[in-house]
């Protein structure tokens, strides 16, 4: 840290451990964060030294959309951090600044964009109701993270990105492998390779060049901008390797929405009897739902920047939270209570800023067609075990149910 910076005037550092919290209870660590903020500091299970932490709306947003905070510093230092490991591969947007971080989205943004979704989305109606016949034809119970949450946005992501079904089961494998702690960096660090060397042979084999799907899909998308220039054959693998991964945060949000739902049996009922809520009602599950354990990729400054009143120094790293901005009360009014009649409902539960989720538009068109089939498919539906008994997932950067058992 700079040296320079008086102690005196700062706040403490406070330990964010890792923790493995029931359902979707609000981390208390960052309760008391926003309660003694607007701006603390935080030390994270992994990396080095502190980073600052800002917590309220209008400066969560102020900070994500200033270019004066790099994502593209932060590969080079070990900032505190709740992930175990980062091994950025080249192309990772997540990691850029402008002007790379826009081309590298230029590459992609046809296939997510409106049209590009929803040209996606009576496929993904389809893929859906196969897997939701095969649940009701064995019948109840059923565990519905395994028959659906899981395998339904990995086939919509696998169609997206233009991979074959038959490989859907090792991306499936490779994902978790990357996005967890478990099995240690090791494995980790092997499945990106092996998800990478997937993506660089399917982007050097042949393209029928017969426009039409194939070009629309992301890896077509992708073949065509390396083919003009514009990105890397390794940032198109890099590109395609975040992309997929990010796809299957939808089993995790989802299986949330659908916990929630379940033991908010009112709000269930009305979104039953009243279907033309429940775009804003997903919208309002996703402001209130914290997908993800502590805080994701911080960002460094350039440049000395006064945010929130306090002077954050050039180098100095800085998270910001998005699950704490959907719950300021300046701008939901009673954030604690779910609201389905919330309006407006500015959430930013896909952040915001250059870094706004690339795969807003597709989780949303997922989670109304899986909302939907849980109330219209499955009348009746409720947990087989007492809801104190369904597992979540342990050691994981973002929460969700390991297992849904219901039955209907
Ligand atoms: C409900 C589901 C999802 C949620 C809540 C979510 C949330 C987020 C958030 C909060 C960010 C980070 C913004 C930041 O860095 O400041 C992000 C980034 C990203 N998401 Fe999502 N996401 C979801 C689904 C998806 C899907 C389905 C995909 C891909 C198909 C995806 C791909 C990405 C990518 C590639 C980024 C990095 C963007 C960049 O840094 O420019 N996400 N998402």
């Amino acid at each position: 840290m700079d040296e320079t910076t008086t102690t005196a005037a700062l706040p403490p550092v406070r330990h964010w451990p890792a923790l493995d919290l029931f359902g979707v209870e609000f981390d208390p660590v960052l309760a008391e964060l926003m309660r003694e903020g607007p701006i603390t500091r935080i030390k994270l299970p992994n990396g080095d030294g502190w980073a600052w932490l800002v917590t309220r709306y209008d400066d969560v947003r102020s900070v994500t959309n200033d270019p004066r905070f790099s994502r593209k510093l932060v590969v080079e230092n070990d900032v505190t951090r709740l992930a175990p490991h980062f091994v950025p591969v080249d192309g990772a947007v997540g990691f850029e600044d402008p002007p790379d971080h826009t081309r590298l989205r230029r590459a992609v943004a046809p296939a997510f964009t409106t049209r590009g979704v929803e040209r996606l989305r009576e496929r993904a109606r389809l893929l859906l109701d196969e897997l939701v016949e095969e649940v009701l034809a064995d019948g109840p119970p059923a565990d519905l993270t395994e028959r659906l949450l899981g395998p339904f946005p990995l086939a919509v992501v696998c169609e997206l990105m233009g991979v074959p079904p038959i490989d859907r089961p090792r991306m499936h494998e490779w994902t978790n492998l990357i996005l967890s702690s478990a099995h240690g960096v090791e494995r980790s660090q092997r499945a990106k390779e092996d998800m990478c060397a997937y993506f660089a042979d399917l982007l050097s084999q042949p393209r029928d060049g017969d426009a039409g799907d194939d070009e629309e899909s992301v890896i077509g998308l992708l073949g065509t901008a390396v083919a003009n220039g514009e990105i890397t054959a390794s940032e198109a693998v890099g590109l395609a390797l975040l992309i997929q991964i990010g796809g299957e945060a939808v089993t995790n949000n989802c299986g949330n929405m659908l916990f929630v739902l379940l033991t908010h049996p009112e709000h269930l009922a009305r979104l039953r009897a009243e279907p033309a809520i429940r775009p804003r009602a997903i919208d309002e599950l996703l402001r209130y739902i914290p997908h993800r354990s502590a805080v994701g990729l911080s960002r460094i400054a350039r440049e000395d920047v006064t945010v929130a009143g306090v002077r954050i120094r050039a180098g100095e790293p800085v998270y910001v939270s998005y699950l704490a901005a959907n719950r300021d009360p300046d701008v939901f009014p009673a954030p604690e209570s779910l609201d389905f009649d919330r309006s407006p409902n500015p959430h930013v539960a896909f952040g915001y800023g250059p870094h706004f989720c690339v795969g807003a538009m597709l989780a949303r068109m997922e989670s109304e067609l899986l909302v939907d089939a849980f109330l219209d498919r499955f009348p009746g539906l409720r947990f087989a075990v007492p809801v104190e008994e369904v597992r979540f997932r342990r050691g994981a950067l973002i929460r969700g149910p390991e297992s849904l058992p219901v039955t209907w």
